[in-house]
């Protein structure tokens, strides 16, 4: 195969568009284990009906791991909102409506959110046992659901073309409360998109009849999570957000 139009280049892997396929080829030292969560993943959000790029193939060329799917033509809402502005408050009740469709779905096979919640807290190197076992204790008396959660919805994980909406990269999918998917998105955008993080909190706290208190009390839990994975400059507004367990009560 002829790898040519790069779409994207990150750390550990490099994004094809190869004729209608896409092909996500991964560092050679990137977990064979991630790689085949992240298909398994995907496979099975695609028995939900929802509109995702289906999975061709799985394989390993000369020891290096990538996963075909289809290509999606089109642009990603992140594109759409950066060339057009002005229809930020458009833009953003799609992003929305996209979100609480995903969430009217379960897959039962997917991981527990739950399980890799309390996973990522402990192994966080630079937070004491107390506050661990705080946010520990705080998430187990969160109410436990089963609805798909994509863990890392964003503007960029979005296609947009002539026959609807379809969600990209679902390496961290996993069921469970949608309330901690949405707090997720939140804190993401508030690092990366700050303009628009207040306004989608409360378009969908209102869209999905849901108290805005409610999602706020994942804010520390979410926000321990992704130190887990966080570059420097994230520590520090992610670390804000853990403070709130101190005067939650
Ligand atoms: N199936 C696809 N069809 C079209 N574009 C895609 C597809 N998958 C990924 N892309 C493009 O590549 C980018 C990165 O892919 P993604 O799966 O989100 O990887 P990452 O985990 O690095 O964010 C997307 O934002 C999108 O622009
Ligand atoms: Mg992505």
């Amino acid at each position: 195969m002829n790898l040519e139009q790069v779409l994207a280049a990150k750390n550990n892997k490099t994004i094809y568009h190869h004729e209608d396929m896409v092909v996500k080829v991964f560092n050679k030292n990137h977990p064979k284990s991630s790689i085949l969560n992240e298909a398994l993943n995907q496979a099975l959000v695609e028995e939900t009906g929802l509109k995702i790029p289906n999975i061709r193939s799985v394989s390993n060329i000369e020891g290096q791991w990538s996963i075909s799917m289809d290509y999606i033509p089109g642009q990603t809402l992140e594109q759409k909102l950066k060339e057009n502005p002005e229809k930020a408050s458009e833009l953003l009740e799609l992003f929305v409506d996209l979100q609480i469709d995903m969430h009217s779905k379960t897959a039962p096979l997917l991981n527990k959110l739950k399980d890799k919640l309390v996973r990522k807290i402990q192994s966080v190197k630079d937070l004491n046992d107390t506050t661990k076992y705080e946010l520990l204790t705080q998430l187990d008396s969160m109410p436990k659901h089963t609805k798909v959660c994509h863990g890392d919805f964003l503007p960029s994980n979005i296609i947009i073309n002539d026959t609807g909406a379809y969600i990209l990269d679902w390496s961290h999918a996993t069921q469970g409360n949608a309330s901690a998917d949405v707090a997720t998105t939140y804190l993401k955008l508030s690092l990366y998109f700050p303009d628009l993080a207040d306004a989608y909190l409360k378009l969908f706290c209102q869209k999905s009849n849901t108290s805005l208190k409610y999602v706020q009390q994942w804010f520390p839990i979410v926000a321990a999570q992704q130190l887990t994975t966080a570059s420097e400059a994230e520590v520090e507004f992610l670390n804000k957000w853990l403070d709130v367990i101190d005067y939650q009560g």
